[in-house]
């Protein structure tokens, strides 16, 4: 610990040294360097187009502010906890380079609009890392799909087999769910893409700033209607984690369904040996370890939403410290969200197979024909309910004898109903339970089709 102090010649004597590491966000809002130097180039550029600095003046700090960018990169600049946070670290280091110009750089802006303008600068370039994430994660869902349109999988209500469906369909419903992760990360963008810088400490400030100027150099769209709200707003955050929770559903759904389908139980699928692990006591196991730890993770990213909301409730205008405690929420969710992406991505792209033997034989010995059954008769002039009722008890009939639908003789069926005809063997093979279905949106290999090509078209579009 220096005996440097941060703040003004109020202050007598320096920080605690537990209060000052207590203090110090230095150690996770270094995240936010690239950024910060980013803003603080506007904001110098600013300074000298409205001529409240000289534009000698601007150009040393600019110059000044690139020059730790490259020594960050290179590994060089690493600022410690005396720093406080990474806007105390970064105006030193440039008072260091360029002398007392730097000292000009902070006119006009505090640490509050400032960090509040790094924020979402951090956040506009995530958020289009992680929609490009969706995309990819959409685009291999979308080949699995096209190469499973006639493969055919039990669909399940209550985890009862409830009707078979094309494995096809079964996986877009997963591209649908990332389609809304995609468009809300859009959605939540425009929220981002407001600027605070300008608003000072909370009331604006005196000298002659040109807010939109730095907000078009920095590429926002708007600017902060209040200056109140510029500091103190976190919205933008706690939405963005909403819609970051929402893809850990997603994620954690199909991740759930993976590692049943891994079970002996169901067996419909096989574990690569790349996506999966061992234990490290029973030789005969592989586990999905993927699926589980991003089924895991996500309990995770819930958490950090319920923390911000938490953080926010009670926070009187304008900047409060609690504030700070926004960074590693966000970051953490960033990185949970990239990183489970990231694994279910390669899963489904290369680690993973589709048995489909089993899957052919899961569909074909059960009842999951037997509203099919009932259509036939519908479909022949017989009240449905009527038709539900009979089917009912002859799925009750069979499963006495030991019998699947399949196995009645044409006489059997005539006895249950004059209206069965030799068609109904075809009526209710698997193939054909699913093949009409074809209303819109539904399990039909002709709906299927169509909706792959509307995916397609979604994804170029
Ligand atoms: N490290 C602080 C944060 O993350 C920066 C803003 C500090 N502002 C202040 N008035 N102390 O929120």
């Amino acid at each position: 610990m220096t005996e440097q102090k941060t703040w003004s010649q109020r202050f007598e004597s320096a920080l605690h040294p537990a209060i000052a590491r207590f203090n110090a966000s230095i150690n996770f809002d270094i995240e936010l360097i690239e950024y910060d130097i980013t803003g603080s180039v506007a904001h110098a550029k600013m300074l000298a187009k409205t001529g409240i600095i000289s534009a000698e003046e601007g150009e040393h700090l600019v110059a000044g502010l690139e020059k730790i960018r490259q020594e960050y990169r290179q590994g060089f600049f690493r600022p410690g906890v005396d720093a406080e946070d990474i806007h105390f670290a970064v105006e030193r280091r440039l008072t260091e380079i360029v002398g007392d110009a730097g000292k000009k750089l902070h006119t006009a802006r505090s640490r509050n609009d400032q960090v509040g303008t790094d924020t979402r600068l951090y956040l506009r370039d995530q958020i289009g890392q992680i929609r490009g994430q969706v995309r990819e994660f959409q685009e291999v869902l979308l080949n699995l799909a096209q190469q499973n349109i006639e493969t055919l999988i039990p669909g399940y209500t209550h985890l009862q087999r409830a009707q078979p469906v094309s494995l096809a369909h079964h996986l877009l419903a997963y591209f649908e769910m990332s389609q809304r992760d995609w468009e809300r990360l859009g959605d939540v963008c425009r929220r981002v893409d407001v600027c605070p810088l300008g608003s000072g400490a909370l009331a604006g400030t005196t000298f002659p700033i040109d807010r939109h100027y730095t907000a078009e150099l920095l590429g926002f769209s708007n600017v902060y209607a209040n200056s109140l709200d510029g500091v103190s707003d976190r919205d933008f955050a706690i939405e963005f984690l909403c819609a970051a929770s929402l893809i850990m559903v997603h994620l954690s759904r199909l991740s759930e369904e993976v590692i049943l389908w891994a079970s002996q139980e169901f067996g419909f699928v096989t574990l690569k040996d790349s996506c999966a692990t061992g234990s490290s006591i029973m030789p005969q196991k592989k586990n999905p370890d993927v699926p589980e730890l991003v089924r895991g993770k996500t309990g995770r990213v819930f958490g950090h939403l319920q923390a911000m909301l938490v953080l926010m409730k009670g926070l009187p205008l304008a900047y409060n410290k609690d504030l700070q405690e926004d960074k590693e929420a966000l970051f953490d969710a960033v990185k949970t969200v990239k990183a489970c992406l990231e694994a279910m991505t390669i899963l489904l792209r290369e680690g993973i197979e589709f048995r489909s033997e089993r899957l052919a034989e899961a569909v074909a010995e059960d009842f999951s024909n037997a509203t099919d059954v009932a259509d036939y008769l519908a479909t022949k002039g017989v009240p449905f309910r009527e038709a539900y009722n009979l089917v009912g008890k002859v799925v009750k009939t069979c499963l006495a004898a030991g019998k699947l639908l399949k196995n009645l003789s044409l006489e059997e069926w005539k006895e249950l109903h004059p209206a069965f005809e030799g068609d109904i063997y075809d009526a209710i093979t698997p193939r054909q339970v699913v093949a009409a279905r074809n209303s819109y949106g539904g399990t039909g290999f002709v709906p299927v089709r169509k909706a792959i090509e509307e995916a397609k078209c979604r994804l170029n579009s």
